[in-house]
C-alpha cells in the first residue's frame, strides 16, 4: 500500500492533481484502497490532453462541406412505402436484427438522481418510465412479426446496478428476460474549470461515462459483437433512451438502407428554424459528417437545391440509427473524437462539504455516435415527421420537456388508434 501510495502521490503532482488526497488522512482504510486503486486506474495523460485540446475549436477553414442527401418519408409513394417496408420485414422476421439502447448517459439537465431510463412519466390513466415506454414500442414489433428481438442496453458504471434492478423490479415489462442483455460503457474523470479531477466523495474521484459513441468499443469489450454474429445477425438499430416517439425498430427505414446498398442509415427530423441551435448532417471532406450550430451561417442554413425547395443543411440528427454488423466491426477499435460539454455535477469542496453546483461547474468528455460514420463513404439519411417520431426529454425549460413529451405520445397513440 505504501508504494502504491508513493506512486500515486508522484503521478498527482506530475499533473498538478494532488487535491485529490486532501482526504487520505481522514478516511477509513477501506476507502484508502478503494481511492488509491481508482487513481491508479485514472488515465491523466488522456484527460489532460483532452482537457488541453478541447480549449481549441476545430478549424474547418480547410475542410470542403458538401451536403449529405436526404429522402424525405412524405414524398415517399404508396408503392415505395410498401416495398422498402417489406425487405425490412424480411430481416425482422429472420432474426437478422438486434436492438441497442444506449442508456448511459447522466441526464443532468433534467436533474433526475437514478438511471434516466427510470424516469416516471405522467401519462394517463398510468404513469410509466421510459424504459416501459421503450419495452412497450420493442414489444409491439415483436409481436406484429411473431419473433422476440435481442435486446441490448447500454447502461454505464454510475447507473448499471441500478438499471438492472429496475429491470428486475418491473419483470422486464414483459420482455422475455433471456433477450435482454446489459453492457457497461467506459467512464471518464470530470474536470472543473480550472482543470481539476473533482471529488464525488472523499475517497472517490467524480468518473462518468464518455458517450453514447463509446457503445462500439463497450460492445466490442463486452463480447456483444461475437454474440451477435453467432446468431447471425446482419443489422443493429441504436436509439437513446429519452425519445417516448422513437421507433425502435422500422422495417421501412431498414428496408431503404438495404436497398440503397448502404452500410449506415440515420433518421432526420427537419430543422425549422435557420439559425436554431441545432447540428445538422453534412458531409465533410466528402465523408459522412455532422455540422456544428456554431458553423451554420444563415446563408448555408438557407441554401436549397438548384430550382427546388430542398434545403441542403436543414436534416438534424434525432439519435436513430441502423448500422450493419460489418460498419460497426469496422469501427469498434476506433477511437472517435472527444467532445466537450458543460455539465452541472455535485462534488467535495476544500471543506470536505458536498456542494451541488445551481449551474454547470464541470467539463465531461463524450465520443458521439455519430462521428464513426465519416469513417464510412456514404450512408442513408431518412427524414421523418417530428410529430411522429420525435418527443425527447431533455430537461424542464427547453421545449424537449417531459409536458411537451406527455403531449405528443398521447397525440401520437389517439392519432395511431384512430387510423386503426
Ligand atoms: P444526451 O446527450 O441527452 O445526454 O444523451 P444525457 O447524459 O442523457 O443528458 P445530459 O446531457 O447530461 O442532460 C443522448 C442519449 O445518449 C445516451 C443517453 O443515455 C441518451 O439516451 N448516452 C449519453 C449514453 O448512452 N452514454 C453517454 O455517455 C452519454
Amino acid at each position: 500500500m505504501e508504494d502504491k501510495l508513493k506512486n500515486v502521490k508522484s503521478i498527482l503532482k506530475k499533473y498538478n492533481q494532488e487535491h485529490l488526497l486532501n482526504f487520505y488522512d481522514e478516511i477509513s482504510n477501506e476507502e484508502k484502497e478503494i481511492l488509491i486503486n481508482q487513481l491508479l486506474n485514472i488515465d491523466f495523460e488522456k484527460i489532460t490532453k483532452l482537457y488541453i485540446n478541447s480549449n481549441k475549436n476545430e478549424n474547418l477553414s480547410n475542410t470542403v462541406i458538401s451536403p449529405l442527401p436526404h429522402i424525405e418519408k412524405d414524398k415517399l409513394t404508396k408503392e415505395d412505402l410498401s416495398y422498402y417496408t417489406k425487405l425490412g420485414e424480411a430481416i425482422i422476421k429472420n432474426n437478422q436484427i438486434a436492438i441497442v439502447t444506449m442508456a448511459g448517459g447522466q441526464g443532468t439537465r433534467l436533474g433526475y438522481k437514478g438511471p434516466k431510463g427510470t424516469y416516471m412519466l405522467n401519462l394517463k390513466p398510468i404513469k410509466k418510465s421510459l424504459f416501459q415506454i421503450i419495452a412497450e414500442n420493442i414489444i409491439e414489433t415483436n409481436n406484429k412479426y411473431h419473433t422476440i428481438i435481442p435486446w441490448y442496453i447500454m447502461t454505464s458504471e454510475e447507473n448499471d446496478k441500478q438499471t438492472e434492478e429496475f429491470f428486475k423490479l418491473n419483470n422486464f415489462f414483459g420482455y422475455p428476460k433471456e433477450k435482454v442483455k446489459f453492457f457497461k460503457q467506459s467512464k471518464l474523470p470530470l474536470i472543473n474549470t480550472d482543470g481539476k479531477l473533482i471529488l464525488q466523495e472523499p475517497y472517490l474521484v467524480k468518473e462518468a461515462s464518455n458517450g453514447n459513441g463509446n457503445v462500439f468499443n463497450s460492445m466490442q469489450k463486452s463480447g456483444i459483437i461475437d454474440e451477435l454474429e453467432n446468431q447471425q445477425i446482419k443489422w443493429i438499430s441504436f436509439g437513446g433512451i429519452d425519445n417516448v416517439l422513437l421507433k425502435n425498430l422500422d422495417p421501412l427505414f431498414l428496408g431503404l438502407v438495404i436497398c440503397n446498398n448502404m452500410e449506415i442509415g440515420s433518421k432526420s427530423i427537419f430543422k425549422k428554424e435557420p439559425l436554431e441551435k441545432t447540428a445538422v448532417y453534412c458531409k465533410k471532406d466528402g465523408k459522412p459528417s455532422i455540422l456544428d450550430y456554431d458553423d451554420i451561417t444563415l446563408e448555408l442554413s438557407e441554401s436549397k437545391i438548384v430550382n427546388t425547395d430542398t434545403y441542403l443543411y436543414r436534416e438534424a440528427n434525432m439519435l436513430s440509427h441502423i448500422m450493419s454488423i460489418e460498419a460497426i466491426k469496422k469501427v469498434k477499435d476506433i477511437e472517435l473524437k472527444y467532445h466537450r460539454a458543460f455539465k452541472k455535477n455535485a462534488f467535495v469542496n476544500f471543506e470536505g462539504v458536498k456542494q451541488v453546483p445551481d449551474k454547470p461547474n464541470t467539463f465531461k468528455f463524450e465520443n458521439f455516435i455519430f462521428d464513426a460514420f465519416s469513417y464510412f463513404d456514404d450512408m442513408l439519411l431518412l427524414r421523418v415527421n417530428e410529430n411522429e417520431e420525435f418527443a425527447p426529454i431533455k430537461d424542464f425549460v427547453s421545449i424537449y420537456n417531459p409536458d411537451t413529451a406527455i403531449e405528443k405520445y398521447e397525440n401520437y397513440r389517439i392519432a395511431k388508434e384512430s387510423s386503426i
